[in-house]
């Protein structure tokens, strides 16, 4: 009966100090199978999957491929038994093409001889691709290549290892809705070829998309595997969260108060042209669009990140001049990146640290950082925003990656901003702390702070939106009421269509 499976995973422990990661990880891989695994920010999924690649050893527990126990030593290891593991953060040599990242320290020479032939390299990577029905330019250099080409050079270096199991983590954070589509065809190619896959998402959806069978962790326990055919999305979060969640969105309304900010035909050549809206007191502003509208770049010239060309900044009725970040920061503007991992989080510091680093000047006296007071409000938001950690002490880095989302949000809260710009704020981010999240949302916007939330979850915008400014190649396509904005509307503007059509 073990034949059936390519790969069994039985009571895996895995400690770190001051927490038990993974208590009893439980998973087994069928042949062409796509196995879901989901569970809350911190369950113990990435930890579970680094086991499995040879990133981390385990402390107890068997790994069986086929039937048979392994010890896996090292990622090269796992490669070499055929386990490879797509990372969110891509393994890939930016300046190399995309034949050279596939064959990387194993490039094929020619004869005996240490040069590369480059004629075979080209020729297999170009075999790979065709093999999983991907048209790339293999000549060219991986930093030219856009996130979703990335992900798939990674998959064709994992099938030139002859991986029998690839395990993808978030692989669909980072992607547009077309190029997940191709994502998936791609999974189901890899599917028909007999690859058993793990695929970890926090959008649940995904799941019902491409998955067979699904397991749940919580808390670093394995609470229970289903075939997804069995299963509905309420029975999912159930599990997940060891609770039903009755409102996902909870939003609440406030009264409209006076204009905070203003901007008018804010222009940046090459990304964004006469942008002009309002924000005001009491409400939630939703920025969405395709990837690529420019949504981001508005919020970084607002934020002063990115020079303007033209057009103004006005907050509380005055014109400003936003010189730098730091210049925004002083002003009331505050900016919660989509790219936390480089921008909102310095990985090496403290949940403390990196907490009140936006905000330092606050908790000065005299000369001295107040540490008590500093530690108290880190605890704060550690409880708040039920940061999973030891203590607040943990570096950053040692956190899972939706808690690390959740440091760079406690930074922002703790900033007294009047203006807050959320870039994607719960991406990676589990439905339970969502809805945490949600509710700090209200909590800011009823003390008269403005939020303005860039967001490419249509379910998210509509739920929490007072009103939606849609963006298409750069320009305002229009803006919808709450009372009025539904998603196939938003779409509409969104791909090129006049307010006037559609409403
Ligand atoms: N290197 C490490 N040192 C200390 N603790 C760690 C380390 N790696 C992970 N942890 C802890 O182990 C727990 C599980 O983390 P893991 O990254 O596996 O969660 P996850 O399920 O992938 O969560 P997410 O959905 O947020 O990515 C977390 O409490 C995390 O802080
Ligand atoms: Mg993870």
């Amino acid at each position: 009966m073990s034949e059936e499976y390519v790969l069994q995973m039985q009571d895996i422990v895995k400690r770190f100090p001051g927490v038990v990661a993974v208590k009893n990880g439980q998973l087994t891989l069928k042949p062409g199978e796509v196995h879901c695994l989901v569970g809350e920010n911190g369950a113990g999924k990435s930890t579970l999957m680094k086991i499995l690649s040879g990133a981390q050893p385990m402390d107890s527990g068997a790994i069986l491929l086929s039937g048979k126990p392994v010890t896996i030593h090292s990622p090269h290891h796992a490669q070499q038994l055929g386990i490879s593991m797509i990372y969110q953060e891509f393994n890939l040599s930016p300046y190399l093409s995309v034949a050279e990242n596939i064959y990387l320290g194993r490039e094929p020479r020619l004869g005996k001889s240490p040069f590369i032939n480059w004629s075979k390299m080209y020729n297999d990577a170009r075999d790979i691709l065709k093999r999983i029905r991907v048209n790339l330019d293999v000549r060219k250099p991986v930093n030219e290549c856009s996130v979703a080409q990335q992900q798939m050079v990674e998959i064709a270096k994992a099938l030139s290892f002859n991986s029998r199991i690839i395990v993808m983590d978030e692989p669909s954070a980072t992607l547009t809705d077309h190029e997940l589509d191709a994502l998936f065809e791609l999974i189901a190619e890899l599917k028909r070829q007999g690859i058993g896959m793990i695929y970890i998402s926090h959008r649940l959806e995904e799941i019902f998309a491409i998955g067979d069978r699904v397991t749940v962790m919580r808390d670093g326990e394995y609470i229970d595997t289903k075939p997804v055919s069995d299963v509905n999305r309420e029975d999912i979060i159930r599990m997940m969260v060891g609770r039903a969640l009755t409102h996902e969105f909870p939003k609440e309304h406030f009264d409209l108060g006076e204009e905070r900010l203003r901007v008018e035909e804010l222009t940046r050549k090459g990304a964004f042209q006469d942008v002009s809206f309002s924000l005001h007191r009491g409400e939630i502003v939703g920025l969405t669009g395709l990837v690529g509208a420019g949504r981001t770049e508005v919020a970084r010239a607002i934020f002063g990140a990115d020079r303007i060309d033209g057009g103004q900044i006005v907050l509380d009725g005055k014109p400003v001049t936003v010189r730098s970040p730091q210049d925004a920061i002083r002003q009331g503007i505050g900016l919660l990146t989509e790219d936390r991992k480089n921008q909102g989080l310095i990985l090496g510091m403290t949940i403390r640290e990196n907490t009140t680093l936006a905000n330092l000047r606050s908790l000065v006296r005299i000369l001295f950082v107040d540490r008590s007071r500093e530690r108290k409000i880190a605890s704060e938001f550690v409880r708040e925003l039920q940061i999973k950690t030891p203590g607040i002490e943990q570096t950053a880095q040692n956190l899972s990656g939706g808690n690390q989302q959740k440091v760079v949000l406690a930074k922002w809260l703790f900033t007294e901003s009047k203006v807050l710009i959320f870039d994607e704020p719960t991406r990676g981010i589990d439905v339970g702390a969502k809805v945490e999240i949600y509710r700090l949302m209200n909590d800011l916007v009823r003390k008269g702070v403005c939020i303005l939330m860039i967001s490419s979850e249509l379910p998210e915008v509509l739920g929490m939106c007072d009103r939606i400014l849609v963006m298409h190649e750069g320009h305002l396509a229009g803006s919808l009421d709450r009372k009025d904005a539904t998603q196939e509307r938003i779409m509409k503007l969104a791909t090129g269509d006049t307010l006037a059509s559609i409403v």
